[in-house]
């Protein structure tokens, strides 16, 4: 099986993040870390990447006078690397077009919701106000849309009658957790994208 060399992109936290490096330390997943890249020069995650040795690298966006020329100086540090899937790992900004034509390889995404329910921010506060008494959390293909592209994975978490936007956040990221490790060891096996659906590609 090819080796994975993930690339991740993250805000904030981390804890997704630090949930694929440890898979991979542990062997999980046969993989490697090749960098963390951030727009936030507070997001913890560059400094649990380097924990693992991974190289931590900020892209502030408030550095750049627009979100192309942040994107493009993105692109530029993520082209320095050989890496075969980009994963955003709480990555709190939507990719714009000209990111992903110059990405060199597929980008996965986390989302805690199970899409198309409940895009964009505060997926877990948008499920609560609705009254769903089933939440989730979703990997998917990204495309140029808003937590849109093709479903990878996903997993039901059940809503509970005094759950609060921090119970019911808990509740889904430690799904999350083990969500994203199954997701690219599937990615990894191999897959076959048909319209909107996602699929394990035929054995030989
Ligand atoms: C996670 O719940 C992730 O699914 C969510 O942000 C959190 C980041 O936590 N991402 C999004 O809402 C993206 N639309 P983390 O930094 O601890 O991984």
């Amino acid at each position: 099986m090819q080796l994975l060399k993930i690339a991740i992109l993250a805000s904030g936290r981390g804890s997704n993040a630090k949930a694929i490096l440890e898979s991979i330390k542990t062997g999980a997943l046969h993989a490697e870390g090749v960098v963390l890249l951030s727009d936030n020069p507070e997001a913890e995650a560059l400094l649990m990447a380097q924990d693992y040795g991974v190289p931590a690298i900020l892209v502030n966006r408030k550095a750049h006078p627009s979100r192309e020329a942040y994107e493009a100086a993105l692109l530029t540090e993520l082209n320095h690397f050989d890496y075969n899937v980009v994963c955003l790992a709480g990555y709190m900004r939507v990719l714009g077009e000209g990111f992903l034509l110059g990405v060199k390889a597929p980008v996965l995404n986390i989302h805690p919701s199970l899409l198309p329910s409940f895009p964009g921010l505060h997926a877990q506060r948008q499920a609560l106000d609705y009254g769903v008494k089933v939440a989730g959390c979703t990997v998917h293909l990204v495309d140029a849309g808003l937590d849109s592209g093709p479903i990878l994975l996903q997993r039901a978490v059940p809503v509970l009658d005094d759950d609060t936007e921090a119970t019911l956040s808990a509740r889904i990221l430690k799904e999350e957790h083990q969500l994203y490790t199954e997701a690219l060891q599937r990615f990894q096996a191999g897959i076959t994208i048909q319209g909107r659906t996602v699929k394990a590609s035929a054995k030989e």
